[in-house]
């Protein structure tokens, strides 16, 4: 009986995308019932980049976000003109929480020396303060360019990913202190333990995660570089240290290979195995035919931060297609 339900609720929803010329882009954490039919649909899944750039360049009228609010809000930035709809507003991301506009800028305003270079997942606000916007698959790039070009940097909000990028460019970077509630969570003596379990195993760590975790990795990367280790390594086990709703698109990619996820628990642990993002959880099949048939959920924003945000994420989009 819940099997021809699920089918049903599935085939609405492609028949309103298709009456409302809309396409379905989602994030590698959303659920698998969601990525899967982003794919069969004509739309997109993938790493928040990679989001941002499709939901632009395809010719839908609308574009429903599959994720958390930065998402949706960069799609809208990108596309003013379409409308953009995710499946639920209370969807957000403690990194885009942890950065209030206010305090931002006044951080801003006292060292007004630094290039502003913040993470995508910031508000549309925080986004058209600064210089520039990255995403954790082009923090790199586009700091190693910036320090190049002899730039101090100003970095927010992730303290994790900031430190990790200062690490490898030896760029000059002030950094903010947010954090991921869920990558914060790996705990780097458990995964030395589950390490020493399975010495084959090749570690891939998204690097919002904390220093001595990312110090035990193989592999240190975006949700798409972290995919596309699973499938072209050739070991056959992999610790993941990331959202486990990319297993889906791992399994996809990789059947025959072994994924654990790493360990949430251990010293100072608060959480057998945490390693989902609610606000990506409150995704769900049920809340996109509401959002479709109801037309809600529409991201608005303010026509100067749009074009001042759009300056500084087309900057990106730009830069990361050379
Ligand atoms: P990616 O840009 O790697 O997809 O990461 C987005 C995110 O929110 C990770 O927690
Ligand atoms: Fe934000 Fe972390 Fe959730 Fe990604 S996993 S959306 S960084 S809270």
């Amino acid at each position: 009986m819940k099997k021809i339900n699920k089918v049903s609720i599935q085939a609405q929803i492609k028949s309103a995308l298709q009456a409302q010329n809309a396409v379905l882009v989602a994030h590698y954490y959303v659920s698998g019932n969601l990525q899967d039919l982003a794919q069969e649909t004509g739309g997109l899944v993938s790493d928040s980049l990679e989001m941002a750039r499709f939901g632009q360049n395809c010719d839908a009228d609308t574009i429903i976000v599959a994720g958390v609010k930065f998402m949706g809000e960069t799609a809208k930035i990108l596309s003013p003109e379409k409308t953009v709809l995710v499946l639920d507003k209370n969807a957000t991301c403690s990194l885009d929480e942890d950065c209030p506009i206010e305090d931002f800028s006044k951080f801003c305003d006292q060292h007004s020396d630094r290039k502003i270079v913040v993470y995508a997942n910031t508000s549309a606000e925080v986004k058209a303060r600064a210089d520039w916007v990255v995403t954790s698959g082009s923090a790199l790039k586009v700091v190693k360019h910036l320090h190049e070009q002899g730039h101090k940097i100003l970095w927010a909000p992730d303290k994790h990913l900031g430190r990790y990028v200062q690490n490898e460019t030896d760029a000059d970077m002030l950094l903010w202190q947010g954090a991921c509630v869920v990558h914060e969570r790996f705990k780097a003596d458990a995964l030395s333990a589950l390490k020493a379990k399975h010495p084959q195993a090749c570690v891939l760590v998204h690097p919002e995660s904390p220093q001595a975790v990312v110090n035990l990795a193989d592999v240190v990367g975006s949700t798409t570089a972290l995919i596309n280790a699973v499938k072209d390594r050739e070991e056959q086990t992999f610790i993941v240290a990331t959202d486990n709703g990319i297993f889906h698109k791992m399994h996809a990619v990789a059947p025959h290979k072994k994924l654990i996820e790493a360990p949430t628990a251990g010293v100072g642990a608060d959480c057998e195995s945490c390693a989902h993002c609610e606000w990506m959880a409150m995704n769900t099949l049920e809340k996109l035919l509401e959002t479709l048939n109801n037309q809600q959920n529409e991201i608005k924003i303010d026509k100067n931060i749009t074009q001042q945000a759009q300056h500084s994420i087309q900057k990106l989009l730009d830069f990361t297609e050379k």
